[in-house]
């Protein structure tokens, strides 16, 4: 790996002390940080490199492992670390950047390559971009990448604004666009579960599948961000990045497909055929919904619209369900549903395949063999298991699974920001999102932004601590199909039996 000085934007904010430094750090402490590296934290702040230092340090101590060498680890960490103030629309506080990225590459003797990470808010992308360009800091002789956080544009219009500024700057192999759910350790070994087990491969390949479930369910409401949140609703904050990119993720496996594109094209043809959805019908696919008060682990919660930062005539939705179809070869006829909502029963990430019924025709009703289920669980809990009905009377219609994605017993699974630093900092750009996946996203999701505008698709409640509205289970009752759900909470509640599914699931 090069040297190179990682320009920072954001350097004092949540982002950086929460996800940013804990992940350097550890990519340091296992050596897979290039050497000589250099970081330049920048932030509006009057802060000195010793204040700066002292401030990353608090951010990492949760982290660290008291381990003999700590001290002097974390100080040989600290040590590549200076501070410069800089008011992002001020060009003169771009040339001190400049000076001291020089001083800092002379010292170290390192060659010009620099990552800029834009920590920051949205409204700063662009005016950062150009400020890089007009002061020369990135056409020095070096490589130059540009790591750029979520949101994207807030629509397709703005996203291909953003897009078209960023470009004037940097080459679309030089931009990283995070989605940190492709840094999940699950996510990333979706490739090797489906093409690692004959049974799945034979499955999947054989259009074996009946419908594809992804949710993304959180307890948590707001969390201090009632001002970003209720701009950008579930729709943005969620499903055009996260969710969607999920689905590409779960597309794109398909066994036995000759050349080995790329992940990125082949997550890109997803993208391409993706249904559109007409504004006019929109509300035939997607339920789109706000929480009400109600009880989240035994705690009352409010409704969304008592939250504070929040107007109590607030239309912003919190919870979103859709019907998603692909157009290609692959996936025509297997519809995949996706939901994602706050203040939710509980935290869970996961995608369910649901396998066509493979069982004995002769049985009926509450003897039918429910469906194989492939359970990915992607967190909190990391895990990949084939379900099957499991047999005895008391048990019978729910769900044993059987692990099919052993890991190595590893003492700590690294996070999603460090896995995608280490690839940015390597110049791998597999696991982040391309512009045209962006793009499409924003163009698939763009007439349903239209028709919550125009109010012609409801906006549903649902109380907190339970599963989303009962209309999202209409979308798949359509089709004949349930939502599968981990209902041990419902059955068992001190959940001795362990985890399960319900056969009939959500009724
Ligand atoms: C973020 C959203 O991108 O993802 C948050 O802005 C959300 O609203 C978070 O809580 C969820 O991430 P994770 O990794 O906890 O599933």
């Amino acid at each position: 790996m090069e040297p190179v000085t990682i320009v920072l934007f954001g350097a004092t904010g949540d982002l950086a002390k929460r996800k940013i430094y804990p992940a350097l750090y550890h990519l340091f402490l296992d050596g897979k940080l290039p050497q000589p590296f250099s970081l330049i934290g920048l932030g509006r702040r009057e802060w000195t490199d010793e204040s700066f230092r002292t401030n990353v340090e608090t951010s990492l101590r949760p982290f660290l492992r008291q381990a003999p060498g700590e001290t002097e680890a974390l100080r040989g960490f600290l040590g590549a670390f200076r501070y410069c103030v800089l008011d992002i629309g001020r060009e003169e506080h771009y040339r001190n950047l400049s000076d001291l990225i020089e001083r800092r590459e002379a010292e170290l003797r390192m060659p010009p390559n620099r990552l800029f990470y834009l920590s920051v808010g949205p409204e700063y992308f662009e005016p950062i971009a150009l400020n890089i360009r007009e002061s020369g800091l990135g056409s020095a002789n070096g490589w130059k990448r540009l790591v750029v956080e979520k949101p994207f544009g807030k629509d397709l219009n703005s996203a291909r604004e953003l897009n078209r500024t960023l470009s004037q700057v940097f080459t679309e192999n030089e931009i990283f666009r995070i989605d940190h759910y492709l840094g999940k350790p699950v996510v990333q070994r979706l490739g090797s579960v489906m093409q690692g087990n004959p049974a799945i491969r034979e499955l999947w390949a054989n259009r074996g599948i009946a419908n594809v479930q992804i949710t993304a369910n959180e307890s948590i409401g707001l969390e201090g961000r009632a001002g970003y949140y209720d701009q950008a609703g579930a729709v943005r904050d969620m499903f055009q990045n996260h969710m969607l990119q999920l689905l590409m993720m779960a597309a794109i496996h398909i066994p036995d497909h000759g050349a080995p594109d790329s992940i990125r094209l082949r997550k890109i043809a997803v993208a391409e055929a993706l249904e559109p959805v007409r504004k006019e019908n929109a509300g035939a696919h997607v339920i789109r919904a706000q929480y009400a008060e109600g009880t989240i682990g035994g705690e009352p919660v409010p409704g969304y619209r008592n939250e504070p930062g929040i107007s109590p005539d607030s239309m912003t939705d919190t919870f979103i369900a859709a019907r998603v179809r692909i157009d290609n070869d692959d996936w025509r006829g297997v519809p995949f549903y996706i939901r994602t909502g706050k203040r939710t029963r509980e935290k869970s990430t996961r995608i369910v395949v649901e396998f066509k019924d493979a069982g004995p025709r002769s049985l009926t009703g509450d003897e039918r063999l429910a469906p194989n289920l492939l359970v990915i669980e992607i967190g909190p809990k990391e895990s990949v298991s084939l379900r099957r009905v499991a047999k005895g009377t008391e048990s019978f219609g729910a769900f044993e699974p059987i692990p099919i994605d052993p890991q190595p017993d590893s003492p700590r699974a690294p996070e999603a920001y460090e896995t995608l630093m280490y690839d940015a900092l390597r110049g791998d750009a597999t696991y982040f999102a391309h512009w045209e996946e962006v793009e499409r996203s924003w163009q698939w999701v763009q007439p349903i932004l239209d028709a919550f505008a125009e109010r012609t698709v409801p906006l549903l409640t649902y109380p907190a601590g339970s599963y989303g509205p009962s209309e999202s289970d209409g979308l798949l009752a359509e089709d004949g199909f349930h939502w599968w759900l981990d209902d041990h909470h419902e059955r068992n509640n001190d959940n001795s039996e362990g985890e399960r599914y319900a056969y009939h699931a959500n009724d």
